[in-house]
């Protein structure tokens, strides 16, 4: 089983429910407390072992790449006042930890992955939506790599989600139960409550195998006319081990105000 190296982070949307906010920075430099949400997503990602960080960016979207660069203005002008750098380490990566790609047009999540594929090659890779803040220790990542390690194949992170709210997720049709991981037998996205297969609903952290990038090659267009990530992941189903796993981390949604807002207070 080859381990889990890589990491997709796509970051190119736009933020348009946090305008007039997000008018002129990327909506994953928005803090929570005093971290941009990248940053709780990338020591997420490192604490499990991930080695190459890949983001999918967008025009309007460099601050994310400077956020991971030595800023030797900043940084010698600390030094010479005698303040300390410490507050900047967890920006700091290993030289090449970080690759990116554009997607130039908006056209899904399962566009924007699919825009990672050459990099992301031909081994297993994760991928983390840093709007979904997921709060736990071990980290949320971390758990699913230990549950990857005994299971391999596919897995997505899942949590039980109010009805009313299946249209706001993928949905997943549960099969066998072994602890808090569940076979995922079928996959939706953002079923309406009355067809929703369950309520098991699909957070922003997955472990993918590469051959999802073969079925994104000709992904036609779903849920909202955009290229779904699900929808390909749902091709997989039966070919692969696939899994839900149900992690012990809270979770924070971020690209909506009320949950951003209760990230604040709770981190606070
Ligand atoms: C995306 C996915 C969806 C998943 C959700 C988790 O939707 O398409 O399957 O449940 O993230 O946050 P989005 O929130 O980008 O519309």
């Amino acid at each position: 089983m080859k381990p889990v190296r890589k990491a997709v982070f796509p970051v190119a949307g736009l933020g348009t429910r946090f305008l007039p906010a997000t008018k002129a920075f990327a909506k994953e430099m928005l803090p929570v407390v005093d971290k941009p949400l990248i940053q709780y997503a990338m020591d997420e990602a490192r604490e499990a072992g991930i080695e190459q960080m890949i983001f999918v960016t967008g025009r309007g979207k460099s601050a994310l790449e400077d956020y991971f660069d030595i800023a030797y203005e900043l940084e010698t002008t600390m030094r010479e006042r005698g303040k300390s750098l410490d507050p900047l380490e967890p920006t700091r990566l290993p030289p090449g930890a970080v690759a990116s790609v554009r997607q130039q047009e908006p056209l899904g999540l399962g566009h924007a992955v699919w825009c990672a594929r050459d990099i992301v090659g031909d081994e297993p890779f994760a991928v983390l939506l840093p709007d979904d803040l997921m709060w736990g220790k071990p980290g949320c990542l971390a758990q699913m790599v230990a549950a990857y390690e005994k299971v391999g194949g596919n897995i997505i992170c899942a949590q039980d989600v109010p009805r009313e709210k299946t249209s706001s997720y993928g949905i997943i049709t549960p099969g066998a139960v072994d602890g808090p991981l569940t076979e995922v037998k079928g996959l939706v996205e953002k079923p309406k409550p009355e067809v929703a297969p369950s309520t098991l609903g699909v957070v922003g952290r997955y472990i993918l195998q590469p051959e999802v990038m073969r079925i994104l090659d000709t992904q036609e267009k779903g849920a909202g006319g955009e290229i779904q990530l699900t929808d390909a992941m749902a091709a997989l189903i039966g070919q692969q081990p696939f899994h839900g796993l149900i992690v012990d981390a809270v979770r924070y949604d971020c690209g909506d105000k009320a949950g951003y807002i209760q990230a604040n207070l709770a981190l606070a």
